[in-house]
């Protein structure tokens, strides 16, 4: 292990503080907590505690205060590395100790700025709750209470240009060089003279996952621009691979489901309201290190951005970087409010917790907010969104999810079935490039071929027979055959030798009789019925008994398809199955031949409920 800052955490995760510091002095229970004479100062009562949920010591006597490496410097003394080479062995640590100069420099930096940005948070927190200021009646007004403030360790940055830098020089002995470097304080390029570079605001420490002080947001107390100053990247803390509220979240995270929101109000609010699984990307986009952060606590993602234009254009990308990471993400509504931190205000916990039971599923969030961008009423935006919608339709994996939202899509453009399949797929639906020919998980090369299967097919016998007594009619009755080619074309039929007799047909002039003799090619199985069927027992003046026939034959044969349909996606299912992700681009056709299977299964199966 080098990673300096894991190096630090580890140490401080795993070497208690309690049982340390109780090696050098002895120390009692009080509460939860520990009680001790302070080691560094001459007392009588003890005023040395130690927070063992914190993990640090503070002497309320003479000041001194850390963690335990702080500690382990200040009995031993020590310099950091060699701090934290002892505590490392304790704790059976394997730190690489043959670590170079830079990092060991590196590391020693790291941790000094870990402690001013905690020397920072209590300056701000003390600022805050000692004496009446205008940032804790800012909070307050907003709806915080004391509990939260605390918990999050909320502070104020007094109106002053140089507090915070004469507090961590003089009383705590940093450098202007250290202040700089961790983006608290800046130089003016006028006067040559330092400031801090957070002022009158209330601000917001920014912890990493393990409840390391990192960096800080600060907000101003007005509508004042900006309205939050944030930390520079430093060598302690980037943007991009941080998540506000992991620190508490990861701890509630039972059920393997996150909320994501875009602010610091947000994320605290709902927390104060008992929402405490819930972390925040600080306004900036979300980036693939945070989503695969998320990835290790999460499996489900519930995204919960501002209501406005910009928190659903937010939505939309954060949407894509979560599920390329493997989550499975859904979308709250706000309803009318603009974001989390007003809906918790108005419907309090209940109503957020109904929202979350509600949130919408991915693709049906895309679909809605596509067609918002469109005017239906007009038949060519109506294609337009379909085409579209269908985009974001194909993204789906599963059949039976693709059933699912080609019903709802229809069902929103409401134009004949037909009319937008042809629209969404013309021509390029049955040209679609298939699979390679030389793929082994190929079974078809063609559409076409494809079409001839499900053709040549061996209906059952009633079927069969139906069909045949229907061709029968038409070759025997021209006045009926007239009718009933207004009604039937070849892709209604079942079998070969009906779809090639039906072309006789159609060629045929109105009265003319089609004789047997006429026929060719036809099988031989298939005349002998043919010849066999007799048409006494039908009434041929009754057409709503014949027309019962067609709807017969019709539905037979799209019964028939359909399951072909349904065999041949399952195969393909399987094959899908057995590829690895060497096999990425297979793949990608694999499921582009699956979801076209899919589609068609459902068109077919709504001309089947149709009839
Ligand atoms: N943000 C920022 N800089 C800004 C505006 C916003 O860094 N100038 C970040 C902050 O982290 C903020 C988040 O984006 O929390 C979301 O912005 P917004 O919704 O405007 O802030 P809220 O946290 O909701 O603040 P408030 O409710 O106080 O307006
Ligand atoms: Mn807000």
């Amino acid at each position: 292990m080098n990673d300096m800052k894991e190096i630090i955490d580890e140490i401080k995760a795993r070497c208690d503080i309690a049982s340390i510091i109780g090696e050098y002095i002895k120390i009692q229970p009080s509460g939860q907590n520990y009680k001790a004479l302070c080691p560094f100062h001459v007392e009588k009562t003890p005023s040395f505690h130690i927070s063992t949920s914190k993990q640090v010591y503070k002497c309320f006597g003479c000041g001194e205060g850390g963690d335990v490496i702080n500690f382990i410097m200040k009995m031993e003394n020590l310099d950091f590395m060699d701090a934290v080479r002892m505590l490392a062995t304790r704790c059976g640590i394997d730190i690489n100790l043959n670590i170079d100069e830079d990092t060991k420099k590196r590391l020693e930096l790291s941790k000094r700025y870990q402690d001013i940005h905690t020397e920072a948070a209590r300056f701000y927190l003390s600022n805050l709750m000692s004496t009446k200021n205008k940032g804790y009646e800012y909070l307050r007004n907003r709806g915080l209470d004391d509990k939260t403030i605390k918990r999050f360790g909320l502070g104020y940055s007094l109106d002053s240009w140089n507090s915070l830098m004469e507090y961590l020089i003089n009383n705590r002995g940093y450098t202007e060089k250290d202040l700089i470097e961790c983006g608290l304080i800046g130089k003016s390029t006028k006067t040559g003279k330092y400031y801090d570079k957070f002022r009158n605001r209330v601000m917001f420490p920014i912890f990493d996952y393990r409840g390391n002080v990192i960096g800080f947001g600060g907000r101003v107390l007005d509508d004042s621009l900006p309205k939050y100053l944030n930390s520079p990247d430093t060598q302690i803390f980037n943007k991009r691979y941080n998540l506000y509220g992991l620190n508490f979240a990861r701890k509630n995270l039972t059920t393997r489901t996150v909320i994501l929101v875009e602010g610091y109000m947000d994320l605290i609010s709902l927390y104060q309201y008992g929402i405490q699984i819930a972390v925040a990307t600080l306004g900036t986009a979300l980036t693939s290190q945070q989503a695969n952060l998320i990835k290790r606590y999460a499996d489900n993602v519930i995204i919960s951005y501002d209501s406005d234009e910009a928190g659903v254009k937010a939505t939309i990308r954060a949407i894509d970087i979560l599920v390329e990471a493997g989550l499975s993400v859904k979308v709250l509504d706000l309803k009318d409010a603009k974001d989390p931190d007003e809906y918790v205000r108005k419907y309090k916990t209940e109503g957020y917790k109904d929202a979350i039971k509600e949130a919408v599923p991915r693709i049906k969030f895309k679909i809605d907010k596509l067609k918002l961008s469109f005017d239906l009423n007009k038949d060519e935006n109506k294609i337009k969104f379909a085409k579209s919608a269908v985009d974001i339709i194909k993204q789906i994996k599963s059949p039976v999810e693709i059933d699912y939202y080609i019903k709802y899509l229809s069902k929103i453009v409401q134009l004949d079935e037909d009319a937008v399949k042809r629209e969404i797929y013309g021509k390029s639906y049955y040209t679609k490039k298939s699979l390679k020919k030389d793929n082994k998980f190929n079974n078809f090369n063609t559409k076409e071929e494809k079409l001839n299967i499900e053709k040549v097919e061996v209906a059952k016998n009633g079927e069969e027979t139906t069909e045949i007594t229907l061709i029968k009619m038409m070759m025997k009755f021209p006045f009926l055959r007239e009718k009933i080619l207004l009604k039937i074309d070849e892709s209604d039929l079942l079998l070969k030798d009906s779809i090639n007799i039906i072309k006789v047909l159609e060629k045929l002039d109105p009265e003319e009789v089609l004789d047997f003799q006429k026929l060719d090619n036809i099988d031989e199985s298939y005349l002998n019925t043919l010849k066999e069927i007799s048409l006494e027992l039908i009434d041929i003046n009754n057409f709503h008994e014949i027309e019962e026939t067609i709807r017969t034959v019709k539905r037979n044969a799209l019964k028939n398809k359909i399951e072909n349909l349904r065999k041949h996606q399952s195969e393909l299912e399987q094959n899908r199955k057995k590829m690895d992700d060497s096999n990425k681009e297979a793949i990608k056709e694999l499921d582009i031949e699956i979801m076209n299977i899919a589609l068609k299964t459902v068109d077919l199966n709504k001309r089947l409920r149709s009839l």
